[in-house]
């Protein structure tokens, strides 16, 4: 299992070993600021309990911005460095907050009226794709909403991290250099996302400006 935990805690040193193992290339986990795309649709959802689960927190900005609007928020990652950077970044309004491995979790069902997954669920293979969407659909309530980013396969020609890589798989593969290296990626095209997310009620993608799909799924 990829080392998420060793990328963040070098970038918090930002000493040599950080310089060693990015060669120049920074983790898009090191982005700042929240996607307009994603406050554009915030603001024009209607919640029911704006209560929300985020995979892969990150450093938490995601839910930090969503508790400033009110949510409660949840959220795991697989890196514990990950975890004490998002309860930090709550503070006060930190919900549940845990170290897990979205492959293999279990969400509480029917809780949550949004789910959201920036940059983060592409990490690994596509078999194990389709049992994640499936959990997120078993834990929204009914009329429940995804965000969730995933890159489109052109990516793969385009994404600085993967000038050098070695595919795994179609459409799968991991870059050669940078703090991602030997991290396995996936890559989509709609149909396939379509498929993926047949079970929702409403389906809307559209690409933000990196080249990823944004699924906006309705349960
Ligand atoms: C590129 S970062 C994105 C973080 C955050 N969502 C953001 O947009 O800033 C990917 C995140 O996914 C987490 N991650 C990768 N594989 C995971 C897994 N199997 N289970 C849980 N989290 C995972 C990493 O630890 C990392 O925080």
């Amino acid at each position: 299992m990829a080392n998420w935990d060793k990328i963040y805690k070098a970038f918090n040193k930002k000493d040599e070993s950080w310089q060693d193992m990015n060669d120049g290339v920074v983790p898009c986990c090191f982005i700042e600021g929240i996607s307009p795309l994603f406050v554009e649709f915030v603001s024009k959802t209607n919640f029911k309990d704006s209560y929300v689960f985020d995979i892969g927190c990150g450093k938490g900005q995601y839910l930090n911005y969503l508790a400033s609007l009110g949510f409660k928020v949840d959220g795991i990652d697989f890196s514990e460095t990950s975890v004490a950077m998002t309860k930090e970044v709550l503070g006060l309004k930190v919900g549940n907050i845990k170290q897990a491995d979205m492959f293999n979790m279990k969400i509480i069902p029917n809780k949550y009226d949004l789910i959201i997954s920036i940059r983060t669920i592409n990490h690994g293979f596509k078999k194990d794709l389709q049992k994640l969407v499936n959990e997120i659909y078993t834990a929204l309530m009914d009329g429940g909403k995804t965000f969730i980013t995933i890159p489109d396969k052109k990516c793969l020609k385009t994404w600085r991290t993967f000038k050098e890589h070695k595919m795994l798989d179609k459409n799968t593969a991991i870059p050669l250099i940078g703090p991602e290296k030997d991290i396995p990626h996936s890559f989509y095209d709609k149909v396939e996302l379509e498929k993926m997310f047949a079970k929702f009620s409403k389906l809307e993608m559209k690409k933000d400006e990196s080249g990823q799909w944004i699924v906006i799924s309705t349960k």
